[in-house]
């Protein structure tokens, strides 16, 4: 029997992770949405594709958690996305009860599966997942640095002129305004990018890289970024659905790596079927260090304010 994935949310991201899963053939799935009727709409639009692009995944909508029931990976992206001059904190308090109800709702009807978080703000909504699913910390992660060192690669790969898949660029830190893109720790075609830009050049893709998701926002102005985000969460899948332990920089609960502890944050992790099968440490300079202790800050307010809502 094929894997089954379910994917909270059946709104741009939910219904992109959706279909890219179902193309890889990898698995059946289930699109959940509290509006009646889209995750239906769209399930058999995509079961429909199945005979053209040559895939045999089966799709199903609905609005009914019993669905659920026996998944191997679920993928919540239920939540409201970003407006333009929303910071991805203003969607807390909403985003904070959405993932309370939709995590109890996996407690209940999938217990033994694996969650992957891309609701924003990623990192604390992650910590509310793992908090109100009561669920082991490795088997609940979070999306979205891997988003942001596509970003980034995409970005460097622009300027040098380079296939992009030749870029290994790494991003640590919280999915936000704090995020930690490591230059140390970025190459292309295994040459550190140092050698091949100048600082200033670095420092602009850095902090393009921080702003890459207002960049899209601002140019959407009704909603956020899909299209890469869901690319991220359908490669995490697959690495779990898998077991290729591939090292993906991932929202992790920390452990006492990197001198942190109790919160989950982005750092470089093995994915496999187990969720996150064991954090990676890797050499970093002081200032990123610090921009990592930084991150852990700001996440950690979150948090506290999320216990209190
Ligand atoms: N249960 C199930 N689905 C819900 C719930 C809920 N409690 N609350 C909202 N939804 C659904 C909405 O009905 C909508 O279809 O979540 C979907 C969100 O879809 P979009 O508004 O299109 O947002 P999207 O762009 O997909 O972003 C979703 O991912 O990247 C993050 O910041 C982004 O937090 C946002 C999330």
């Amino acid at each position: 029997m094929k894997p089954k994935v379910s994917v909270i949310g059946a709104g741009n991201v939910g219904a992109e992770v959706a279909r890219r899963v179902a193309e890889k053939d990898l698995v059946n799935v289930v699109l959940l949405d509290i509006v009646e009727g889209i995750p239906q709409g769209k399930a058999l639009d995509m079961l429909q594709a199945g005979s053209i692009v040559g895939y045999n995944s089966h799709i199903m909508g609905t609005n009914d958690y019993a669905d659920i029931k026996d998944s191997d990976v679920v993928v919540v992206t239920a939540g409201l996305a970003r407006k333009p001059g929303m910071s991805r904190d203003d969607l807390l308090a909403k985003n904070t009860a959405i993932i309370k109800s939709v995590s109890e709702n996996i407690k209940k009807h999938a217990p033994n599966s694996i969650i992957l978080i891309v609701t924003n703000p990623l990192d604390t909504m992650t910590y509310v997942a793992w908090k109100a699913s009561g669920f082991d910390a490795k088997k609940v992660l979070g999306m979205a640095p891997l988003l942001d060192l596509a970003r980034m690669s995409s970005f460097i790969a622009l300027e040098l002129n380079v296939p992009v898949t030749e870029v290994k660029a790494t991003v640590l830190g919280t999915h936000g305004d704090l995020m930690v893109p490591v230059p140390s720790q970025t190459k292309v075609s295994g040459k550190p990018i140092a050698d091949l830009l100048p600082k200033e050049k670095i420092d602009k893709i850095v902090d393009r890289t921080r702003k890459g998701g207002a960049e899209i926002v601002g140019h959407l102005k009704t909603g956020s970024a899909y299209y890469a985000p869901s690319a991220a969460a359908a490669h995490m899948v697959e690495a779990i659905l898998k077991d290729t332990k591939e090292t993906i920089c991932s929202s992790v609960m920390s452990n006492g790596q990197y001198g942190l502890n109790g919160l989950y944050i982005g750092l470089p992790a093995k994915i496999g079927k187990n969720g996150v099968e064991e954090i990676v440490e890797i050499e970093l300079t002081d200032e990123e260090k610090q921009a990592l202790k930084k991150s852990a800050e700001a996440i950690m307010a979150n948090n506290e304010k999320c216990v209190k809502l």
